[in-house]
């Protein structure tokens, strides 16, 4: 019996230490695979790259330069949009060429538009005529070149299947449809004859789907779509492919149907918080998903590898997209960014495959990322991906309460030791003796168990001072309206406060001595009204408000702004080296509020 109760608690304990590890805690075991892949690449191919984005001599009819809209923008007509095939080079395209470049950047899986909105299947369909195996002699299917190149590459493959919108199709949704209509009935037939029997296919005949990956980004409830049919589509996965995922562009939210698998950001939308179930950021080098010869606004690698990154550090994914030309080929500007990834990857990779957020505040330093990663040796490890090299070559990390063991640069074989000092709840580790990497340098921290945290404390900036504004306080009681920046930025984010408002704040301080306090406000009234008070280390400082009158924002435009000034409010001396809370009062006039901005202390020399 004891033996029994000691399994248990093995049994118990181990539950609890591995959902401690993993703590994205709504992964449900099918997605496991996505979270530690964290980067994929997403492709955009069909009938549209023959067009690259100019149809007649005229440009794509949007701002929005999505070459692979140019059917609808452009009001092509259904048969003459095949006239497009004529462009392509059947013999040069091969869809392994690019898994293997997708395996050459780091990329664990592919997600391919089997059907994007023009309807145009690249599979072989019975359903349709409006696919690829029609119009091609001999007869290629592009899926299953794609299925068979990942299984030999050791990738998971995606489908893109675009269910809502379909333009080709009499009755399945297009834009115009608002103004023409159709019933529910003929959408049900678009549905029932296209969509359900299309999945099947493809869910049937091309081996393990990864995913399905599906694009309504409003929500059902705003169109025609029902939530009985996206619904049948749901099961009609689960019921043939029990482990692929499925994405909330469905049409469903994770938070409506806990089913959906992960939720799809919007295009080129990074992460900015943490969540605890799998999401994914979709991406493009330049503007457009499908080739446009137009579009030209490449990202740099080092942009491209900090969204990846940044997403790794809130428990995101990446999925970089390419768009293939019509001979299949894809543009240089991408394969080189991709492949300069996947040089990266292969050196620093450790930092962002199986990795995952960190407990600490995602946005709390101002040189860049932090992720969090456990090793089958019991080891962990906290990699800090140093985007902004401090110029004193001096890394201050504020809010880990444990003393790391080491601390070596990731692409380092030899793991040489760096001097580090780690002072109650913030590390310094010296840099002097490092190159930067050209892209983005990992530093890791390795400890022997999870290192303790303390959270909610200001981050000392690379400058040395603390900002302390209202997105990082520890409270806050009273009115105060919170403004984001405006007019370009040349008014900043501020909180305007009439009557009495109180904010507080923590920070660490390592050294006593004496700090310098300076406030940013905006004030209107003429002359001086309210006051504001700062109280720390047992001192208090008091100002009063002072106007602070009107700026230009540009030349020449009658461009007047609030002026926003700094003002020195006095010093305070921290006698010890420890954790101290820092208060702020304001009192304004009702009738005349004042614009807070922030805060900064800074040692005095
Ligand atoms: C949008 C666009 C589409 C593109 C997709 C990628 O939904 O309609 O063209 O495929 O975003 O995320």
């Amino acid at each position: 019996m004891k033996c029994i109760l000691q399994v248990r608690l093995i049994l118990v304990l181990s539950v609890l230490i591995n959902g401690d590890l993993k703590a994205q805690s709504q992964t449900n075991e099918r997605a496991q695979w996505f979270v530690d892949a964290r980067f994929g690449m997403f492709i955009h191919w069909g009938v549209y790259s023959g067009a690259e984005g100019i149809w007649k001599g005229e440009k794509l009819r949007n701002d929005n330069d999505y070459a692979e809209w140019i059917y609808y923008r452009n009001r092509i007509d259904r048969e003459e949009y095949l006239t497009l095939l004529d462009r392509f080079d059947w013999a040069s395209i091969d869809p392994e060429e690019w898994v293997l470049l997708a395996k050459r950047s780091g990329m664990k899986y592919v997600t391919l538009t089997a059907k994007h909105h023009d309807g145009f299947g690249l599979w072989d369909s019975e359903v349709s005529d409006y696919d690829v195996a029609d119009h091609t002699s001999p007869k290629r299917d592009i899926v299953e070149e794609l299925a068979e190149a990942c299984r030999k590459h050791g990738l998971k493959l995606g489908l893109y299947y675009s269910h809502w919108v379909d333009w080709e199709h009499e009755f399945g949704w297009d834009h115009t449809k608002e103004i023409y209509k159709i019933t529910p009935e003929q959408y049900d037939q678009y549905w029932q004859e296209k969509v359900m029997p299309q999945m099947r296919e493809l869910l049937t005949n091309y081996g393990p789907i990864g995913m399905m990956w599906f694009d309504m980004w409003i929500h059902h409830s705003n169109t025609i779509v029902t939530k009985d049919q996206l619904m049948q589509l749901k099961s009609l996965i689960r019921e043939l492919q029990l482990d692929c995922l499925v994405n909330s562009r469905l049409g469903l939210s994770i938070e409506e149907d806990s089913d959906v698998d992960f939720r799809t950001l919007g295009d080129n939308q990074l992460g900015t918080g943490k969540l605890e179930y799998p999401w994914q950021s979709p991406a493009t080098v330049a503007h457009s998903w499908g080739y446009h010869t137009l579009d030209t606004e490449w990202k740099s690698t080092t942009t491209l590898l900090k969204s990846l990154i940044n997403n790794v550090s809130l428990n995101g994914n990446f999925m970089l997209n390419i768009g293939p030309k019509s001979n299949g080929d894809v543009p240089y500007e991408i394969s080189q960014r991709m492949l300069e990834m996947g040089d990266w990857l292969k050196v620093n990779g450790e930092s962002v495959y199986g990795a995952e957020a960190f407990d600490l505040r995602s946005d709390l330093h101002d040189w860049g990322k932090i992720t969090y990663g456990t090793e089958a040796d019991g080891k962990h490890k906290i990699y800090l991906h140093v985007f902004n090299w401090p110029y004193n070559n001096r890394l201050s990390v504020t809010g880990i309460a444990t003393a790391p063991r080491g601390a070596y640069v990731l692409g380092d074989k030899l793991q040489s030791p760096l001097r580090f000092w780690h002072n109650e709840v913030l590390t310094e580790i010296d840099l002097s003796s490092l190159q930067p990497d050209p892209y983005i340098s990992v530093i890791v921290l390795v400890f022997d168990q999870k290192p303790g945290i303390v959270d909610g404390l200001v981050a000392r900036t690379r400058d040395g001072g603390y900002s302390l504004v209202p997105g990082n306080t520890i409270s806050e009681e009273g009115e105060r309206t919170l403004r984001s920046q405006d007019r370009g930025g040349t008014v900043p984010a501020h909180i305007m406060v009439r009557g009495k408002y109180q904010a507080k704040w923590k920070i660490f301080v390592d050294e006593p001595g004496n700090m310098k306090v300076d406030a940013s406000y905006s004030f209107q009234g003429l002359k001086t009204a309210g006051n504001l008070s700062i109280k720390a280390a047992n001192s208090t400082l008091r100002h009063d408000i002072l106007p602070t009158g009107k700026t230009v924002g540009e030349p020449n435009q009658n461009w007047q702004i609030d002026n926003y000034r700094s003002h020195r409010i006095g010093t305070i001396n921290f006698p010890e080296k420890g954790i101290y809370e820092i208060t702020l009062e304001v009192e304004a006039e009702m009738d005349n509020p004042v614009n807070f901005q922030w805060l900064w202390l800074e040692a005095e020399d």
